[in-house]
């Protein structure tokens, strides 16, 4: 089994199950031919994303990182009459397209994207104390993983879930004596998660149409 089976059984899966309609299509095709990098969700990631946001009746929602807002799409479907969700970006050029993404998708009025350095927006939304989101989907660079973390943490309600993209990145996660500086975070991502009371998290790996990585999966707790 290899890499060309994964994509098989991802376009199996997408076509027979996930069918994404045309507006789903036509964002990846767009962020495609803005020559934005091929980085978004998978259709099945995406779906999964929208059944969580449902599943913890999700009526705010933050995101980390927006690229060309594909998960973005799927989320705000989610989202109840009067629901929210903010993006965050800091790639001006990404936000754009995003915007165009999201209006086309008919989800313009309930999704925004703010740019900027998600570190310093966070510190903004936590310093404007800002109401506490339901859902939060980290999907930036890995090297502010543990702070982008620990905002969450912070930023979320309990009973709330924090989902992070690509943390198991082909296994490397498991070579102790590695410096690549992305895993170094993701290991210490994990061992935030470790030693922290106030989540129920697990970790799960993937394969797909974007190669083998992983998600971890955070419900946060009321602080004991
Ligand atoms: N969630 C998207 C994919 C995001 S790709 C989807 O699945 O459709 C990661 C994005 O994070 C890129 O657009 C990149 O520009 C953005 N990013 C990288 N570093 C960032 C930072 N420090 N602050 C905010 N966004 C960042
Ligand atoms: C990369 C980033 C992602 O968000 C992702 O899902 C896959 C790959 C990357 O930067 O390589
Ligand atoms: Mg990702």
């Amino acid at each position: 089994m290899d890499s060309t089976t994964w994509t098989a059984v991802d376009e199996y899966v997408t076509a027979l199950v996930v069918h994404p309609d045309g507006a789903l299509d036509d964002a990846l095709s767009a962020t495609a031919r803005a020559g934005l990098p091929p980085i978004s969700v998978t259709p099945p990631q995406g779906k999964l994303l929208e059944i969580l946001a449902r599943m913890v009746g999700a009526r705010r929602i933050l995101e980390i990182g927006t690229l060309g807002g594909y998960s973005t799409i799927w989320m705000a479907r989610a989202l109840p009459a009067g629901g929210r969700l903010l993006s965050l970006e800091i790639d001006p050029r990404h936000a754009e397209i995003a915007r165009e993404n999201l209006r086309a998708a008919g989800v313009g009025s309930v999704a925004e994207v703010r740019v900027g350095a998600a570190l310093d927006t966070l510190a903004q939304l936590a310093g404007e104390g800002a109401d506490p989101f339901d859902l939060v989907f980290i999907d930036a660079d890995r090297t502010n993983l543990p702070a982008y973390f620990d905002w969450s943490l912070r930023l979320t309600r309990p009973g709330g879930v924090i989902v992070v993209d690509n943390v198991v990145r082909h296994g490397a996660i498991v070579d102790e004596a590695t410096t690549e500086p992305d895993v170094v975070a993701i290991r210490r991502f994990n061992e935030m998660v470790a030693g922290e009371s106030r989540v129920l998290a697990t970790t799960i790996q993937t394969v797909g149409s974007k190669g083998y990585d992983g998600f971890t999966l955070a419900l946060v707790q009321a602080s004991s």
